[in-house]
């Protein structure tokens, strides 16, 4: 049976809604995915700030979820169920979607999807083109960097995982030492677009070490000097350039070593990678993903650019995952701002030590 379902996502800075319809046999189509960035209101400030969040999800997300249903051209009575993003992320934010989802839910009688954020991410290459379980998963976005073999739905086992900043909150940091705009990521690009990479030597993070962890503490501070003594323009370019060349460099090598170790496991059966996250929007991590993708000969997929970044379609997908395989939440679906996608590692080898509401992801 088809399924149609509205996804809601307000994990972060961004107020999000989208309908998909998920046919029979996998096939996806993403009938509507309304986006609504709050970058203008956090700007002055050079990075999110938690409450005025909150406050932005509250005032647009009546109006967003309208205008997903409008352009999808369905009607409340045409869905199959809701999908929210439970967490991980600031609470406040996701509290505002999480109401909104169970409102719909419980007005329409329709079943509720409580949505891992991460596995919304794990499913976003997905939306564009088919992407058979399993694969090994490489999530770089703002709060995350990790590697997971995922098996299927919901089932999934990490392998690395950062051991100090995501390598999306190392693009941030480094972009506003450049005197860059939030959110530093695509600004740096940008910069970096006209650079010379070499100009600057950068430390490389655990070259050729054991395990699949990755570290971008040593790269920001080192980055950070070098930005204080810069005059031009076009050192600020050669900086950045050399900048996203490290951390593409290092998330390929650290995805290379992971690579080589699953296609042991998986002996003669075919090998699957998928890069998702806000970082895979980003052409020189795509690119560097993509050699080493080829060179342990793995097929290669990644979200189209929309899909990258947060998005509500992503969700809605995870939602209509779940639902297909029997699984549905309950109207107490609690909000969580810690989630890990898998629990059991998470506990083993915290990032930060586990704390009341459980382990960081
Ligand atoms: O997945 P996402 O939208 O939100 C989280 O779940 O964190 O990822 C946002 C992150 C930010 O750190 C942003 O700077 C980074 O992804 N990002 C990029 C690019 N586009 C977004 N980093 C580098 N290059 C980009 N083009
Ligand atoms: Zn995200």
């Amino acid at each position: 049976m088809a399924l149609t379902i509205l996804g809601i996502e307000t994990s972060c800075d961004e107020t999000a809604a989208a309908v998909v319809r998920r046919g029979p046999n996998g096939g996806v189509q993403v009938l509507s995915s309304v986006v609504s960035t709050q970058f203008a209101q956090h700007a002055p400030y050079g990075g999110v700030v938690p409450e005025i969040a909150a406050r932005a999800h509250v005032e647009v997300i009546d109006a967003v979820i309208d205008q997903a249903m409008t352009e999808a051209g369905v009607g409340y009575a045409d869905l199959d169920g809701v999908a929210v993003t439970a967490g991980p992320g600031l609470v406040g934010g996701v509290m505002v979607g999480l109401s909104a989802g169970k409102a719909i839910a419980l007005a329409r009688g329709l079943p509720l999807m409580a949505v891992n954020h991460l596995e919304g991410h794990a499913v976003s290459a997905r939306l564009s083109e088919a992407v058979d379980y399993p694969f090994l998963l490489l999530l770089v976005s703002g709060g995350h960097c990790q590697l997971l073999a995922v098996e299927g739905v919901g089932a999934c086992r990490r392998l690395g995982t950062t051991i100090d900043d995501a390598a999306g909150e190392a693009f941030d940091k480094i972009a506003k030492t450049l005197g860059l705009p939030y959110p530093g990521g695509p600004a740096l690009e940008r910069l970096a677009a006209t650079g010379d990479a070499s100009r600057f030597v950068l430390p490389r993070a655990l070259l050729g070490r054991d395990g699949f962890d990755f570290s971008f503490s040593g790269l920001k501070t080192a980055a950070a000097r070098l930005a204080e003594g810069l005059t031009g323009e076009q050192q600020k370019a050669d900086l950045a350039a050399a900048v996203q060349a490290a951390i593409a460099r290092q998330l390929s090598e650290r995805t290379g070593r992971a690579m080589a170790a699953y296609a042991r496991e998986r002996e003669g059966r075919s090998l699957r990678f998928v890069v998702a996250g806000g970082v895979a929007a980003n052409g020189a991590v795509r690119a560097a993903l993509t050699r080493a993708a080829a060179e342990h000969g793995f097929a290669f997929f990644a979200p189209s650019l929309a899909f990258c970044t947060d998005n509500a379609a992503m969700i809605a997908l995870a939602g209509a995952e779940r639902l297909a395989a029997g699984m549905k939440d309950g109207l107490d679906a609690p909000a969580r701002p810690r989630w890990p996608l898998d629990q059991a590692a998470a506990l083993a080898n915290p990032t930060h030590p586990p704390g009341r509401k459980g382990a960081k992801a």
